[in-house]
């Protein structure tokens, strides 16, 4: 087994609440990730696909390939957008690295051409990442 790994970073904008419970016991729960005005991270991505190498080319995958699909399906939705108000894959769930990593595992999962995903690791701060590796 082979493991690719492509980064990609992106800059996006969210707030932490659930609307279920008051300002104040949102405030408790995110603190200052719950600012009503929103806050921005600079965000770092790592999509490991796994398999094994195509004898006729040499490639796990293409990572040209490897890296429209991201582009195409994560940050043409995520990268200077706010991830409350503007991305579809992230409607009804609160913007934490937790779920943005689940729900680009979502979203790339049956878009691999050669090899499985294997992994979705999001940095949201240079201390901090999430790895996701399906349920
Ligand atoms: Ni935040």
């Amino acid at each position: 087994m082979i493991y690719a790994t492509r980064r990609a970073t992106f800059n996006a904008a969210h707030r932490l609440f659930n609307p279920n419970l008051s300002d104040e016991e949102n405030i408790d729960i995110f603190g200052k990730c719950s600012n009503p005005n929103w806050h921005g991270h600079n965000y770092v991505l790592e999509v490991v696909v796994a398999g094994e190498v195509d004898p006729n080319t040499g490639f796990l995958i293409d990572l040209k390939i490897l890296r429209d699909i991201i582009n195409k399906n994560i940050l043409e939705k995520v990268d200077h957008k706010n991830l409350n108000l503007e991305t579809d894959f992230l409607k009804g769930v609160i913007p934490t690295a937790e779920n943005i990593t689940i729900g680009i595992w979502n979203e790339l999962v049956n878009k691999i051409p050669t090899g499985k995903l294997y992994s979705v690791k999001l940095y949201e701060t240079e201390n901090n990442y999430f790895e996701y590796k399906g349920a």
